[in-house]
């Protein structure tokens, strides 16, 4: 440890984070204060940002401090005025976990999708419909007709995801969200998958961690979120590797990458840029926060 600190000059490190008590955010402070860092935590929100003379950063009416490096936790809520911020970080030449490019690419489904596939990396069969469409039947067959997944592009939490087990529901479904000017995909249900994913921490070009998820009975969805529970497991050569290809192709220094156990082989569901690491944590005992701050300081001295 002494080599350590020796070698290595202390960083400053922000935490952009609109929760100072969230689980993640406070676990990354202690993580980042225990190997030595000095650790600001900068609501994203807040940040009025100066672009003519130079770009800078004001927080609370006075011009930030540069640090050396960024920890971006923007949410679903707030992923433009992120990756705003994030940007503007990088355009003062300051190091940053997560890239605005990697925020934006990740956070919306059909964008992710879209960039995946271009890479090789297998998803669910995915349909996005031109405006004004109508014909519903045509639709469902797209993906392979029921049941099927209808999911928001910026689902969270599985509160934007619904399966439509009859062609009723699956027209219910798509008329309110016809209706409502909501953006959504229609995807293939990966039905042998059978209310089980698998989450996949991955830290720079190496996996942290990995857990199977399970839905609570009557429940296809396995977020921790809707009452899923989880559970350490060993990943197969080929499931690894996906993972850390999938954190590469979308530019992510860190990401929870989601994939579903299908009969065709592993398939990725969703890479999450703001990965929480409570429930991860929790079920493999594994220090991520440790592991995301030890990346940093090895990138640094790269
Ligand atoms: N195509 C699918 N086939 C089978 N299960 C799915 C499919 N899409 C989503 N799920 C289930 O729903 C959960 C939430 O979907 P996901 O796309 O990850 O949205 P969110 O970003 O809201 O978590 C997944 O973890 C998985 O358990
Ligand atoms: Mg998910």
């Amino acid at each position: 440890m002494k080599l350590h600190f020796q070698l290595l000059r202390n960083m400053l490190i922000y935490i952009l984070s609109r929760n100072r008590n969230s689980y993640s955010t406070s676990r990354l402070q202690e993580a980042a204060l225990g190997r030595g860092h000095r650790v600001r935590i900068v609501d994203h929100s807040r940040c009025e940002l100066k672009i003519g003379t130079g770009s800078h950063i004001y927080y609370q009416g006075k011009k930030l401090e540069t640090p050396d490096y960024v920890i971006p936790r923007i949410g679903a809520s707030l992923t433009f005025r992120g990756s705003n911020v994030v940007r503007q970080f990088e355009m003062m030449n300051v190091k940053t976990i997560i890239t605005a490019n990697g925020l934006l690419k990740s956070r919306d489904k059909l964008r992710a999708s879209q960039n995946m596939v271009h890479n090789d990396i297998e998803v669910p069969k995915t349909y996005f419909p031109c405006l004004h469409n109508s014909d519903i039947s045509y639709m469902m067959d797209q993906v392979n007709g029921v049941p099927l997944i209808i999911k928001h592009l910026e689902s969270t939490q599985g509160l934007g995801v619904f399966l439509a087990e009859t062609e009723t529901e699956a027209r219910k479904y798509l008329d309110e969200f016809n209706k409502n000017d909501v953006k959504y995909l229609i995807q293939e249900y990966i039905s042998e998958s059978k209310g089980k994913d698998v989450r996949v921490f991955v830290v720079g070009d190496r996996v942290v961690a990995a857990m199977k998820r399970t839905a609570p009975e009557g429940e296809f969805r396995s977020n921790i979120h809707r009452g899923g529970t989880g559970q350490s497991i060993e990943l197969t050569k080929e499931e690894e590797e996906l993972a850390v290809k999938t954190a590469k192709v979308m530019n992510l220094g860190m990401a929870g990458v989601d994939l579903l156990q299908s009969d065709r082989g592993p398939l990725v569901l969703e890479v999450n840029s703001s990965p929480g690491l409570e429930g991860i944590e929790k079920y493999t005992k594994v220090d991520i926060a440790d592991a995301i701050i030890s990346h940093m300081e090895n990138t640094v001295k790269k």
